[in-house]
């Protein structure tokens, strides 16, 4: 049996391009189509990262060439994704920095550090540019996990005014609230001093030009988290959970902390880390030990997405430690994931910014004997 391209082109045309109003062929997304005997290769370009939106699209080529032309029909489709930087991504608030995502949680040591460093540098090669703010005034752990320990922000003059130039490390710009203070040092902050220590590197730092800048959160839904999220024009939050219920439980909090009134941050999604366990020389197996499906159905039920989840991997930890995140390990299952989850997380802050205005930042002017804490 011989297919005819012509005939694939054709059946094409019935699948339409979603908010463009043109079939696949004449929007431009067909970008080739060969045949050999009965088997049939498709590639397309699509805009949307998301890996639904990809197999959605798969699946519908496949069943359209099926039905309209043979079920002998081996099909094979290769999907583009645009690359992202050509991906207008809205909702300027500070100058330069187009979208603060927050990356937080409930309860402590679950890996938001973990993730926000994965994520960053997954950004990053996707041709985003990254900046980290390591805001967890309890235990800044950011410097560690890009091996930057020991360095300084160094000053640069940028009009007339002194500014802190970010450290930089695997295409991702950094500072940190343990630059500034000493490791074995416990510092008791209260919140309008933190979200004030904040403002400061966000508005008197040199970050340049920003898509993304990740917010690495202290854990907890405390006072902190108050002033924090009062004072910084926040896009959007994530929220990472690991699958116990203690976990899950703080989670939902942290969920509900964004949502109330007072703050309105939408809520991006969660994440489940270390939703499993997959040993080295049999990534294939997984082992939910702490029960399956608590993060996603804690999602469904609260009507936010769900992110993806990341295994508990032995490769993370010791990249964590080392100072290399997992996700830059070319080739890798954990890349895959981390890439996986980091779409989705574009995937939503573009829909955010099409759906929603800006978040303002509320300003609080004093408070507790404090000064103002906005600029
Ligand atoms: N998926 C994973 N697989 C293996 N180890 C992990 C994973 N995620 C995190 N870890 C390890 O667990 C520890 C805690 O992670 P991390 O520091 O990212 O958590 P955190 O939520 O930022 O903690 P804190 O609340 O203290 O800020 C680290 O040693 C990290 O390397
Ligand atoms: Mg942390």
């Amino acid at each position: 049996m011989k297919i005819d391209r012509k005939e694939v082109l054709k059946a094409l045309e019935q699948i339409t391009v979603p908010g463009e109003g043109a079939n696949m062929v004449e929007s431009g997304a067909v970008q080739n189509v060969l045949t050999f005997g009965n088997e049939v290769v498709v590639e397309i370009t699509i805009a949307n990262p998301a890996m639904q939106a990809r197999k959605k699209v798969e699946a519908e080529i496949t069943n359209v060439i099926k039905t309209s032309i043979s079920e002998e029909a081996k099909v094979k489709v290769n999907v583009k994704v645009v690359a992202p930087e050509k991906t207008e991504i809205k909702g300027k608030q500070i100058p330069g920095i187009k979208n603060i995502v927050a990356i937080s949680s409930g309860k402590g040591g679950v890996g938001k550090s973990t993730v926000t460093a994965n994520v960053a540098v997954s950004l990053s090669k996707m041709g985003f540019k990254v900046g980290v703010l390591d805001a967890d005034v309890y235990g800044p752990s950011i410097p560690m996990m890009f091996d930057v320990e020991n360095a300084r922000p160094l000053a640069e003059t940028i009009d007339g005014k002194s500014k802190m130039k970010p450290v930089e490390n695997y295409g991702v710009k950094i500072l940190s609230i343990g630059f500034f203070t000493k490791p074995d040092q416990a510092v008791i902050w209260r919140g309008p001093m933190a979200a004030k220590a904040l403002n400061q590197l966000i508005f008197d730092a040199a970050w340049g030009e920003l898509d993304f800048l990740l917010l690495d959160l202290p854990p907890g839904t405390g006072d902190i988290h108050l002033s924090i999220m009062q004072s910084l024009p926040i896009t959007g939050a994530v929220v990472v959970s690991t699958p116990q219920n203690v976990a899950l439980a703080d989670a939902k909090k942290g969920v509900a902390m964004f949502q109330q009134d007072s703050i309105n941050v939408p809520v991006l999604g969660i994440i489940e880390n270390m939703a499993y366990f997959s040993p080295a020389e049999l990534p294939e197996n997984k082992y939910y030990i702490f029960g399956e499906g608590g993060a996603k159905n804690l999602a469904s039920d609260l009507d936010i997405p769900f992110l993806g989840e990341l295994p508990i991997v032995q490769s993370i930890r010791e990249a964590g430690d080392l100072g290399r995140p997992a996700g830059l390990q070319e080739g890798t299952q954990v890349e895959e994931i981390v890439t996986d989850i980091t779409r989705n997380i574009v995937t939503q802050v573009i829909k955010r910014n099409d759906n929603l205005p800006a978040t303002e930042a509320i300003k609080i002017t004093t408070m507790a004997g404090c000064s103002s804490v906005n600029k």
